[in-house]
Order: C-alpha cells, then structure tokens, then sequence
C-alpha cells in the first residue's frame, strides 16, 4: 500500500472510528447470513480486514492472523485479529491478537514456532510461537520522518491465545528507507539459522538470526527484476519439490499498484537459494493469480513434513477499491486456501495452485448439464471441459444483471462492467483480460461464493479470482457454445 495514502486512510479510519461502534457478534451462522458474506471463504466477524498474517500451524490448529481495524470497517490503526480452523475451511474466530503499542501499529508478518527454543522464550518441550511482525509508527510518519518502520517480535506461550511483547523491541531498525515490511520468517537448515525476506521499497532484503532477535544482512533481490509499478509488499520465499523429484525456491512478491490488472497483484520467480541469496532461473515476470482480487497472500509455516504441503491464502481484494467494496459489518474475505505445486511446462517453471482437498468437504453430488442451468443459490463449482473454443459464460439474474467470462484462444476475458454494484469504484467494472496464446484450454474450474468467483484453469496452471457484487444473486448461467462439457456441484456453507 502506497505510504501517502496509508496515512490519509489511517486517518479517515481514527476520525471515522470516533463514530463506529463495533457490534457486538458471536460465532453463530444467523450473524454470517449478510448479503455479499462469504459462505466458505474466511472473512471477519465484523470490521476491517487486509493482509493474511502468522499464518502457522501447530498442534493441529492451522492459525490466521490478519491484518484487522476493529474499530471501523475501512483501513486503520492496524491490529493483528486471529482466528484457528482445523482444516483450513471451517474457522473460529479469537480475540485480538496484537494491538498497537507505543511503537506503532501491528503490520503484516509471519509466525513460527521457535522448536529449538533460539529465543529462550519456551523450552524444547514447550516451543514459543513467535510472531515477526512490521511496527509501523503513524505519529513519526506525520511528522515527516522516513525511518517509521521497524521489525519486533512477540511470543505465546498457549498457542497464540495471549501475546506478550518482546521487551527489546524494535528487533530490526529501519536504515532509512519508508517502505520497510512485511518480515516472512522460516529456519533454514542449511545455516542453521532463522531466515528473513523482508520488502524494502522495489526489492526485497534476506536477513539471518540465531535467535530472531539479531538481525544480520544477508543479501539483496529484485532492484532490476520483476514488475516494478508498484511498491514490493509481503514477500514470502520456500522449496518446492517439482515432479521429477529437483527441489527450487519460489519466491513470491506482491506489488501494488503495478499488476496485471492495474493495480495490486502477486508476482513470483523461481531458482535457487542458499541460505544467504536467490538466483532466479530466468528474468520473467510471472503472476501467482491473473485477476483483480488476489493481494498478499503467502504461505502456511510449519506444515508436518508427513502432509509436506505448500499452503497458500490471499487476501481476496485490490487495493484500488478494497475501502469501498459495498460489505458494510465486514469488508474483506480471504481467496480459498490453495495448494501451491511447481512444474516445468515447456522447460518453463509453472507455479500451480489448487483448491485444498479439505474444500471437498462441503461439496455435493455433482450434476451435469448442457448450455444452461437455473442456479439454486451462488454456492457452487462448475467443472468444464471446452471441446471447442470460443465460448462464453453469462451469469445473471432478474434484475439484469450479467457477468461474462470469455474464453478465446487468445484470452480469458473477465467483464465485470454491468456484473451489479460496480459503482463504488470507477476502476471496479473494468474488463480484466488473462493472455492463452500458446497455452491450452484443457479444463476450467470455476469456484463460485457470494461475492466472488476464482478460476482455475488447466488444473491451476493459470488462475483468476475476481471480486462480484450481483444486486440479487445470480439464478441463471448460459453456456453459449454447446460444445462444452459441464458439471455442477453445490457446496455447503461453512457457518
Ligand atoms: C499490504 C500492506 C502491507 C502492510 C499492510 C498494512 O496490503 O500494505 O505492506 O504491512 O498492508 O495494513
């Protein structure tokens, strides 16, 4: 997020959460019910949520942290809010985590559990889940200073059910520089130490600890690689195992504005790494998810080796219109958890993504159908097969509304432009196109929620999630090329 407008934001959010008072909510599905609310996505109870955060499982709880305002449903002073599922579908929502101290707000970060006790917090019996987080302090960027943004730590003791702050914060001071954030940390075996990637304005920098109090300079990456539209946010960097057994380092970026839909995007590179820098394997800029609404996501730390997943969650919203999206006791879901594999497609590398298996869970008995459906409720998938191209999807209702998905040769074609509410944002109703040339159109997968449809194409080789707000919800889908071979299967809600 741009820095100029994360102060105007903050702003506008403590003015405004003079006036907003925060319902009171349980955990029960009657308070999940509103319009727009996510029925298998997770989203806030209520109030203001970006970036996925300390996404970590331990004891057979995958915990998500998450960048939340609870004092108004717009940017603000940043909190950490938290909530722990033990499949990645079904979620229960906990108490703040981390609240803002006297050294700014909480921003995005990552969490680990600290299994040799490099912290002393715990014991090898009892490991810390340590928290690496980004202070950001509002009052010294008012005041025109650059330095306002430094790295600390925080450590639990009961599962990341109460946090206290490590006394010798900042852990990690700013250099100078505005835009200094969003700290992924993992151990690496190889140096036998903790490992940082941290962006720092159009790159990104690896840092190595002992003890993820000491910090020490590692390397540099991205100055003259990768999209540079935008500044370089949340960073996230592990091995991946491909098919013929070869292990490579993914990194991922996220930049905003700068993507491929104009404004916040997630791009990712491939090569090697040592402990201490990445080599990318070639100089082209790839995109973890085509559409619009895909912002900040990284990947789960701490998975047992005996699952060995890469587990992915994005925040399922752009920066260009997240603050206006028309939710009003919530504003913001995260994408489906998805797995994330590498493959080498024409000797080149291929970052693959897929629904997690646990999603099955909610799934019925699927249905076929030819051309068109009348849709029971907006909680579904639909598998096509295209033998033929080109072909439309239209999805409306009976107040007229329509969104279109085309599927050419050349292009998958998201138009959102008379899709419903579109107007909270000029740049919301654009058309968003995805490049196919070259590439097949074996298989589409379409994952449709209240407010939302992410595609998956080709088993995950190219994705687009996009944001959708129909005035009533869609009941009709018209397939316009009879050549298409479609299923449907309806998913049930999670609340
Ligand atoms: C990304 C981001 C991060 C920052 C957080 C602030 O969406 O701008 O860089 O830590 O959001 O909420």
């Amino acid at each position: 997020m741009n820095a100029k407008l994360i102060t105007v934001i903050a702003f506008i959010g403590i003015l405004s959460s003079c006036h907003f008072k925060s319902p009171d909510r349980s955990n029960s599905a009657e308070m999940f019910n509103e319009k727009y609310r996510p029925q298998y996505h997770f989203s806030p109870p209520t109030n203001w949520m970006n970036d996925p955060n300390g996404m970590v499982y331990h004891d057979g709880e995958y915990h998500l942290f998450y960048q939340h305002y609870p004092d108004g449903n717009k940017w603000g002073p940043m909190h950490w809010g938290h909530a722990v599922s033990s499949d990645m579908i079904h979620w229960e929502h906990l108490p703040i985590a981390l609240y803002p101290d006297s050294l700014g707000y909480i921003f995005s970060g990552s969490a680990v559990i600290d299994v040799n006790n490099t912290t002393g917090f715990g014991s090898k019996e009892k490991p810390a889940m340590v928290a690496i987080y980004t202070y950001h302090d509002a009052k010294a960027e008012r005041e025109g200073k650059v330095d306002f943004q430094t790295q600390g730590i925080a450590l639990s003791l009961d599962n990341g059910r109460t946090w206290t702050k490590y006394k010798g914060n900042p852990v990690l001071n700013n250099p100078g520089i505005r835009d200094f954030r969003d700290p992924k940390v993992s151990w690496n075996e190889k140096l036998n130490k903790w490992v940082m990637i941290l962006a720092v304005k159009d790159h990104v920098t690896i840092y190595s600890s002992p003890d993820l109090k000491n910090w020490a300079f590692e390397s540099e990456f991205g100055n003259d690689i990768g999209a540079h539209g935008g500044v370089w946010e949340c960073p996230d960097l592990f091995p991946l195992t491909d098919d013929s057994g070869s292990t490579h380092w993914v990194m991922l970026v996220s930049i905003n504005p700068g993507g491929p839909q104009g404004g916040s995007a997630t791009q990712y590179f491939v090569g090697q790494f040592d402990g201490s820098e990445f080599i990318p394997y070639d100089t082209i800029t790839r995109w973890v998810d085509y559409g619009a609404d895909n912002y900040a996501g990284v990947t789960w730390s701490n998975i047992p080796e005996s699952d060995g997943r890469r587990l992915f969650l994005g925040w399922m919203s752009n920066w260009q219109y997240a603050n206006e999206v028309p939710t009003t006791e919530w504003r913001s879901a995260m994408t489906i958890p998805r797995e994330l594999k590498l493959q080498f497609i024409d000797k080149e590398p291929a970052l693959i993504s897929t629904p997690v298996d646990e999603l099955k869970k909610l799934e019925s008995t699927p249905v076929k159908f030819s051309e068109t459906i009348n849709l029971k409720n907006s909680l579904f998938k639909l598998d096509l097969k295209p033998t033929e191209l080109p072909f439309e999807l239209h999805f409306s209702n009976d107040l007229n509304d329509e969104l279109i998905i085309s599927f050419t040769r050349e292009n998958v074609k998201v138009n959102r432009a008379n899709s419903g509410k579109t107007g909270f944002s000029d740049l919301f109703p654009a058309t968003h196109f995805m490049d196919m040339k070259g590439k097949p159109m074996n298989n589409i997968q379409v994952y449709s929620d209240r407010s939302s449809l992410e595609l998956f194409i080709n088993g995950g080789q190219l994705v687009m999630s996009e944001l959708v707000f129909p005035n009533s919800p869609y009941n009709k889908l018209w397939i316009t090329n009879k050549n298409v071979e479609s299923e449907i299967t309806y998913l049930k809600p999670i609340w």
